[in-house]
């Protein structure tokens, strides 16, 4: 029996249209069709996480009849995969020739000549595209999607970076801010609701003055209008009691995660110089919280993550790696391990030693103070999720601030003008459709 011809399709298939259809129609007349499927972390490389993740994907390409095997791509160059099947055909829409995967194409067609591969390339189906219809639908995103999504990006993610958001404005813009890099889009993964920023702008303290009906209050006016993946900064998580209702009120919302840290007492911010009076919680008791959370959670998703304020309170590393184990084998997804130092010295010999446990989860970091570390050296000790606390809100009070000041200093508002933006850039940020 003569043996088939293989043909090589690369896909992503989050969002499956008639364009895909095509191009494996068109390729089962050549053969057998291979489906190289990327994976999260290879989409990721180019473009938003997928809506659906690979295991999902992947059972409804296997099963389009035209497909004849489903094996996972997992960066966006084919070669490996190309080397490893040899296809005689590989196909792929013309729309390549341009943008991101230009290049790959041209390693597709050099590595294809080794054993006189042919690319085969079909007209673009016009006016439709994943991206297109993932943006009209991005504001129907549901709570469900969202909220499993923070623990996907961890896993798909060297680091997954969030911002402090205080207020719906502020989300919007984490949703939409980018720069492109290297030709690479870098943007912000998420949002934090932090306790901090958000008493802040309603000019309280930072001391749970501000109830947690308040704070989902704010959350969902933010959630309302945005699409990312938002981490609620709980304080200590209030009464152990209480946590069941606070838990069902930030799922329903579509919270990712929940930060609880080890302190008892009339809360304080963690960045103030004078910690006398607060006083830790002892760690069997903290995990008691971190267990309820885990048992009142509707999703396996939502995740909890454990803050431990041991330096802090300059208890040392000692103390924090005993927390770390406890609070790890209570359940917590990650751990939070705070500091206010300058460097981020202390909390890289933690995360060195906690590195060697069998208990050892994902390490989280907020450098506030310690604001000089790179990105890349959070990434190197073992840091998977990093936190821009408060940055935004400082950044709005000063230019506030300064444009009050120049109007009273001038009597009108002419000279401020140049300093601030036209109103229809506020206006273009805002939909109204
Ligand atoms: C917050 O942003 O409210 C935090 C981080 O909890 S910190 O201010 O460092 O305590
Ligand atoms: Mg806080």
């Amino acid at each position: 029996m003569k043996k088939s011809k293989i043909v090589y399709v690369g896909l992503s298939a989050d969002i499956l249209h008639k364009g895909h259809i095509n191009i494996l129609k068109t390729a089962s007349s050549y053969g057998d069709v291979f489906v190289g499927l990327l994976t999260d972390q290879a989409i990721l490389s180019y473009k938003n996480i997928p809506y659906l993740d690979y295991e999902k994907r992947k059972v409804v390409v296997e099963n389009i009849k035209y497909v004849k095997k489903v094996i996972p791509q997992k960066t966006l160059d084919y070669t490996e995969n190309l080397n490893l099947i040899k296809p005689n055909y590989v196909v792929h829409g013309d729309d390549w020739k341009i943008g991101v995967q230009k290049k790959t194409r041209e390693k597709v067609i050099k590595t294809l000549k080794k054993w006189s591969g042919k690319l085969i390339e079909l007209n673009y189906t016009k006016n439709i595209s994943s991206t297109s219809i993932k943006n009209e639908l991005s504001n129907l995103i549901s709570p469900q999607n969202r909220v499993s999504r923070l623990k996907r990006l961890i896993k798909s993610k060297e680091i997954v970076r969030i911002i402090e958001s205080h207020n719906s404005l502020t989300g919007l813009i984490i949703d939409k801010i980018n720069i492109i890099k290297n030709k690479k889009k870098i943007e912000f993964d998420g949002m934090w609701s932090s306790s901090l920023t958000d008493s802040a702008t309603k000019g309280l303290p930072d001391n749970s003055s501000l109830s947690f009906s308040a704070r989902i209050s704010t959350l969902n006016d933010m959630m309302d209008v945005t699409t990312k993946p938002l981490v609620f900064d709980a304080d200590n998580g209030g009464q152990i009691e209480h946590l069941p209702f606070l838990i069902r009120s930030l799922e329903r919302s579509g919270a990712s995660a929940i930060i609880i840290e080890d302190k008892v007492g009339l809360k304080k911010n963690s960045l103030f110089k004078n910690q006398t009076g607060t006083k830790q919680d002892k760690p069997q008791l903290f995990a008691k919280k971190i267990k309820k959370i885990c048992n009142s959670r509707q999703s396996q998703d939502f995740m909890v993550i454990a803050r431990i304020e041991s330096f802090i309170l300059g208890k040392g590393l000692k103390d924090a790696l005993n927390r770390a184990e406890v609070y790890s084998k209570a359940g917590a997804d990650a751990i939070l391990i705070h500091s206010k130092e300058k460097t981020p010295a202390e909390i890289f010999s933690f995360a060195k030693e906690f590195k060697k446990s069998k208990n050892f989860i994902p390490l989280v970091s907020v450098p506030s103070t310690y604001s000089k570390v790179y990105e890349k050296d959070l990434i190197r000790n073992g840091f998977k999720l990093v936190i821009y606390a408060n940055q935004l809100l400082r950044a709005a009070y000063p230019a506030m601030q300064s444009t009050a000041k120049t109007i009273l200093k001038n009597k009108r508002a002419f000279e401020a003008d140049k300093k601030i933006i036209p109103i229809k850039e506020i206006i273009n940020l805002i939909k109204n459709d």
